[in-house]
């Protein structure tokens, strides 16, 4: 008799698997691709085909602002000027400039 395993495959992507940028608009997943370092959160978003309005493209104008929901994007030491503390305290990052570390789940929608 062969013994079936069954597995845990239900649960939730961690581990094991590649990191993936999601990006999300509520509750509702938009798409996501794998997780490319060096590249920004518009540059993931593209080839997830998922649009993040872009003006700047430098940090500058806050267009491209979405809300961090799980993972990490690092901050620059100096704040853009399209950030300020309170945006980031809200977990707002600047998609044309935020680079993520790993997983990370986005709103594309900025905080406020
Ligand atoms: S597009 Fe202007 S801050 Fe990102």
């Amino acid at each position: 008799m062969s013994v079936h395993s069954v597995t845990t495959e239900e649960t939730p992507e961690k581990d094991e698997n590649p990191p993936v940028v999601r990006f999300l608009q509520g509750a509702k997943l938009l798409g996501q691709t794998p997780y490319v370092p060096g590249n920004t959160l518009v540059e993931h978003a593209k080839e997830a085909e998922v649009r993040i309005p872009t003006n700047c493209t430098s940090g500058t104008c806050g267009a491209c602002m979405v809300t961090l929901l799980y993972g990490e994007v690092p901050l620059p030491e100096t704040l853009p000027p399209g950030l300020d503390d309170y945006l980031v305290e809200e977990c707002a990052r600047l998609g044309c400039i935020g680079k993520p570390a790993g997983d990370v789940d986005v709103d594309i929608r900025p905080p406020l």
